[in-house]
C-alpha cells in the first residue's frame, strides 16, 4: 500500500513551499491502480490521441489500469437523447481496441452498468456545499462553452459523481488533462471529509497530469473538438485525413513556398510536433522558416506521420468492426470484474457509515 503521510511530507519541493498535492509524483512513490475516463459523446480523436489514449497506451504496462466509459455523465449535457448512448459506448470501445488499449492488461467499464457508483453519489452528495461546485473553474468553463445559463443539478453534481467512479474503484491515480484537476482535488477533498467522518478507508487518490499541449483543431482554433467539426477522427480513413489535412490552416502570410515561413503560429508544425520524429520537425522548422519547403510538401509529411500512426489502428478497427460481439464481450466483461470492486468498496463504506441494516 502507499505511504500516504510520507507521499504528503515529500510533496514539498526543496524549499519547503507545497507543490500541489493533488498531483502525482511516478518517480517517487509507487501507485497501482488507475482509474480514467471519457464521456462517450461521440468518435475520439487525435487530440483524444495525444491528450490521453497514447498516455493511457504507456500507463497499461505499469499499472493496473480501469477505464471508464462514462455514459452517466454524458447524460450531463446530453440527457435528451439517451438513444445515442449504446452506438457512443461502442464507438468508444472500438477506438480504445483499434488504438492499441489492451483488454488483458486495462479493464474497460460502462459507468451505468456499475450501479454502486450511484449509490455512492449520494454519499458523497452530502459532503460537499454548493458553492465549491457553481465555483469549479472547469465546470465554469464548460458551461460558458456550451452557452448554459441554467445548470442542471446533474451536471452542476457531475464532479461528486466523478469522486465515487474513483473511489468506488479505489483507484490511487488518476490520468488527466490540466482541466480535470479541479475535479481530483474535489474527490480528494469529498473523499477526505468521508474518512474523517465516518472513519472510512476510502483511498485518496492523485492525478498524473498529461503535459502535451491541447491539440489545436484544423482551423487553427484553440482545440481539436467533435462539435468543432475541425478534427481528424482515429476512425478516419486516409483519405479522408489527407483531405482534412490540406484544409488546414498555415501561415497565412506565406503565399509562396519560398516565402519566409513562422511555424510556431501554423497548424501543420504544431502536428509535426505531436507526430513526427524529432528529425523531421527540426528540419521542417528550419525548412519553414527560410522558405525552403512548400506548405503542400509539409503538408504531405505530416500526413505521412499521421499515417504511420493510425495504419496499425486500421486492421485492428476492422477486426473488431466485423466482430462487434467480442468487443461488447470486453465492456461486460470488465464491468463485471470491475463491478465485485465496487460492491465491496459500497459495502465497507456503508460499514463504516453503520447503514448496514440486514443480517
Ligand atoms: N470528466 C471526464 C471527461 O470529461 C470523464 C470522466 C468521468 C473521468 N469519470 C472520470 C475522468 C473519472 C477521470 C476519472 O473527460
Amino acid at each position: 500500500m502507499v505511504n500516504r503521510k510520507a507521499l504528503q511530507e515529500n510533496s514539498m519541493d526543496e524549499h519547503g513551499k507545497g507543490v500541489n498535492p493533488a498531483i502525482a509524483d511516478e518517480t517517487k512513490f509507487k501507485y497501482e491502480r488507475i482509474l480514467t475516463g471519457d464521456r462517450p459523446t461521440g468518435p475520439l480523436h487525435l487530440g483524444h490521441y495525444t491528450g490521453s489514449l497514447r498516455n493511457r497506451i504507456r500507463l497499461q504496462d505499469k499499472y493496473e489500469t480501469f477505464i471508464l466509459i462514462a455514459d452517466i455523465q454524458a447524460l450531463t449535457t446530453n440527457f435528451e437523447h439517451p438513444e445515442m448512448l449504446r452506438e457512443n459506448i461502442f464507438l468508444a470501445a472500438l477506438d480504445y481496441l483499434s488504438s492499441g488499449i489492451d483488454p488483458k492488461l486495462s479493464t474497460i467499464i460502462v459507468q451505468s452498468m456499475v450501479p454502486e457508483i450511484a449509490e455512492l453519489t449520494a454519499f458523497f452528495s452530502m459532503l460537499i456545499s454548493i458553492n465549491p461546485l457553481r465555483h469549479n473553474p472547469t465546470i465554469k468553463t464548460e458551461a460558458k462553452e456550451r452557452g448554459y445559463k441554467e445548470l442542471t443539478y446533474g451536471f452542476l453534481g457531475y464532479p461528486v459523481s466523478q469522486a465515487a467512479d474513483i473511489a468506488i474503484f479505489k483507484a490511487d491515480l488518476v490520468p488527466v488533462g490540466i482541466d480535470q484537476l479541479p475535479h481530483v482535488e474535489l474527490a480528494r477533498k469529498i473523499i477526505r471529509k468521508f474518512n474523517e467522518l465516518y472513519c472510512g478507508k476510502l483511498i485518496e487518490p492523485f492525478a498524473l497530469i498529461d503535459k502535451f499541449p491541447r491539440l489545436v483543431g484544423l482551423d487553427g482554433g484553440l482545440k481539436m473538438s467533435k462539435s468543432y467539426g475541425n478534427s481528424i477522427n482515429l476512425s478516419d480513413s486516409e483519405g479522408v485525413v489527407k483531405g482534412k489535412i490540406r484544409t488546414a490552416l498555415t501561415d497565412k502570410n506565406r503565399i509562396h513556398p519560398t516565402d519566409k515561413g513562422n511555424p510556431y503560429i501554423c497548424t501543420i508544425f504544431k502536428y509535426h510536433t505531436a507526430f513526427s520524429s524529432e528529425t523531421l520537425i527540426k528540419e521542417t522548422e528550419a525548412n519553414c522558416k527560410n522558405g525552403k519547403i512548400g506548405c503542400v510538401q509539409c503538408k504531405d509529411n505530416v500526413f505521412g506521420s499521421i499515417k504511420n500512426i493510425l495504419e496499425p489502428m486500421y486492421e485492428k478497427r476492422a477486426y473488431y468492426s466485423n466482430n462487434k460481439d467480442e468487443v461488447w464481450d470486453v465492456l461486460y466483461e470488465g464491468t463485471k470484474k470491475a463491478r465485485l470492486i465496487a460492491e465491496q468498496t459500497i459495502n465497507e463504506a456503508k460499514k463504516s457509515m453503520r447503514i448496514i441494516y440486514g443480517d
